[in-house]
Formats: structure tokens, C-alpha cells, sequence
């Protein structure tokens, strides 16, 4: 058994361009499906799967999330005197007291995989996961906790997955696999955003990473690739050359919450299962 995993890193210096105007101003990692921004779930995420250290890589106009994941001294005195304790306790166990969260600024937006590589100087010799916020995904096991439990298992690499339809996989990073065991396949090509006629398969990698650390000296060294950008994709591709890299299919439903569809259809489903409204939402659904 492998130690378990201490360090997630949380790309969030993307621009959101997808849901502008709504992302000016505010993170699309901000935005919230029912109370909840999304950044909260994929933190939530790793810290059940026994995380303690947060690395979030960030921009400009990413402030509100390193404010998000902070005390709140005026608004917690505020609630505390007006005895609003639930709201209080809301917003006090957003982050346990055991968990840390450190923030490096990706100057220059040149690609996901080099947003990993700035974490190297505190991920340093440590497997870790990578988490993309904007892949919200519904299931009874967090995904991080899956994975993570598959990972001290068998101590490789691990990209979440799942199938898509033939004509999206220029969305996403493809892989052409062998089979391994129950709910994994053994990588032995993985492409970023072939044209669906190119697609080694429909195969396609979601936002969750298990990585041993051997990552960064690849990512130090691969050319931009798709759009320009240091691919993550392709430092996982050299590192397929040294070691064994596994497909994980997860179980979980998984909403593209980087698109306005899916952001609507993770809102729709999450609000009619809301311990608050979800009764009340349902029927009003019902009534459409
Ligand atoms: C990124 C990765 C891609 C992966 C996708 C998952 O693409 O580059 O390989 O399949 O996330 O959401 P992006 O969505 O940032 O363009």
C-alpha cells in the first residue's frame, strides 16, 4: 500500500470565457450550483479523500477565491450577534482546521500543463491530485476518494474517464487503452482534442488526476502543443514512456460545468436534491 495522497492541485487561473459576462469580474470557479460555488465541491472532494494541503494556481482577478477559503472575522462577529449559529457554522467549516491552502500566481496563461508545474516548487517529491473544478461530478463515493483508494492500490498515474459521443472529442484529451482490472484500463496513447475522426477512441480523460511527481520533469520539457499551450496531456504522454499510466473509470454522474448546459443541468439536478428547497423545487419542475 502506497501512503495515502496529501496534496491537491486546483488549476484555477482560467479565464471562463465560456460564460462571460457572468466571469468579468468574479471566477467561473465562483460560480454556484444552487449555494455552493464550485471550487467548494472540488475542495470538499479532496478533503474527504484525506487531503491537507490545498494548491490552488491562480490569477488576476482570482482574489474572491483565496477570500472564499479564509476566515471572515466581520461577517462571523456579525452572525455571531445576531445568533444566526447555523449560517455561522456554514461558513466556519467551509475548510477544516487541519487543512492548509497555498497560492501560486500562473502569470501568463500557457496551458494546463504548465498551471501544474508552477505547483511543483511545494508538490515537490509527492504523488498529488489534479483537480478541475468546472468537471463537477454527482456521486456517492467522492471521485478523489476512488481514486485515491485505487492509487495506494497500485501506485500509478491515474486519469479519471469516461465515454463521450464521437463528435465531442475534440473537447477533450483521448485515450486508447488496454484493459487492466474492474473500472481500470492500462494508457497506452492518449491524444489532446483529436477531430473525432482522428479519436484513437471516445475514451475521454475528465478532470481528475492522480500524478506521481515524475510529471513536472516531462512538463519542463514538452512544446506547446494543441492551441499553443503546455498540454497536460502531453507530459502525460512522455511520461507513458517511463511508467505505467492508468484510466480510471469513475462512478459519479459528471456535468461540464464549463459549458452553460451543463452548468444548468448540474444546477437543475443538485436543486431538486437540496435538504432545503429541493421538495418545493421538484414540484415546481413537475409543474413546467
Ligand atoms: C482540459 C484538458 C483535457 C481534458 C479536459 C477535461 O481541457 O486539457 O485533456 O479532457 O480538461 O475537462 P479544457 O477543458 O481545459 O480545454
Amino acid at each position: 500500500m502506497k501512503p495515502p495522497i496529501r496534496i491537491a492541485v486546483f488549476p484555477v487561473a482560467g479565464f471562463g470565457s465560456r460564460f462571460l459576462p457572468a466571469t468579468k469580474a468574479n471566477p467561473k470557479e465562483m460560480l454556484p450550483i444552487v449555494d455552493k460555488p464550485l471550487i467548494q465541491y472540488a475542495v470538499e472532494e479532496v478533503v474527504a479523500a484525506g487531503v491537507t494541503d490545498l494548491v490552488f494556481i491562480t490569477g488576476r482577478h482570482k482574489r474572491a477565491i483565496a477570500d472564499h477559503f479564509d476566515k471572515a472575522p466581520e461577517m462571523e462577529a456579525d452572525l455571531e450577534a445576531r445568533g444566526k449559529t447555523q449560517l455561522l457554522e456554514i461558513i466556519r467549516s467551509i475548510l477544516p482546521r487541519n487543512v492548509n491552502c497555498i497560492y501560486i500566481r500562473q502569470s501568463e496563461p500557457l496551458g494546463l500543463g504548465h498551471a501544474v508545474l508552477c505547483a511543483q516548487p511545494v508538490v515537490r517529491d509527492e504523488p498529488f491530485l489534479v483537480m478541475l473544478a468546472d468537471d463537477f461530478i454527482d456521486s456517492e463515493t467522492p471521485v478523489a476518494s476512488q481514486m485515491a483508494a485505487e492509487f495506494a492500490r497500485h501506485g500509478s498515474s491515474m486519469l479519471g474517464v469516461q465515454d463521450v459521443p464521437r463528435e465531442q472529442t475534440s473537447s477533450y484529451g483521448i485515450v486508447r487503452t488496454r484493459p487492466f482490472a474492474d473500472r481500470l484500463e492500462d494508457v497506452s496513447a492518449i491524444v489532446e482534442k483529436p477531430r473525432p475522426e482522428e479519436a484513437p477512441s471516445t475514451l475521454a480523460v475528465i478532470g481528475r488526476y492522480v500524478l506521481t511527481p515524475r510529471i513536472f520533469h516531462h512538463l519542463a520539457h514538452v512544446k506547446p502543443g494543441a492551441g499553443g499551450e503546455i498540454q497536460l496531456t502531453d507530459g502525460i504522454a512522455a511520461l507513458m514512456g517511463e511508467e505505467r499510466v492508468l484510466a480510471y473509470r469513475f462512478e459519479g454522474t459528471r456535468y461540464d460545468c464549463g459549458s452553460k448546459l451543463g452548468y444548468l443541468k448540474a444546477t437543475l439536478q443538485l436543486g431538486m436534491k437540496h435538504p432545503e428547497v429541493g421538495a418545493e423545487f421538484t414540484q415546481y419542475v413537475r409543474t413546467l
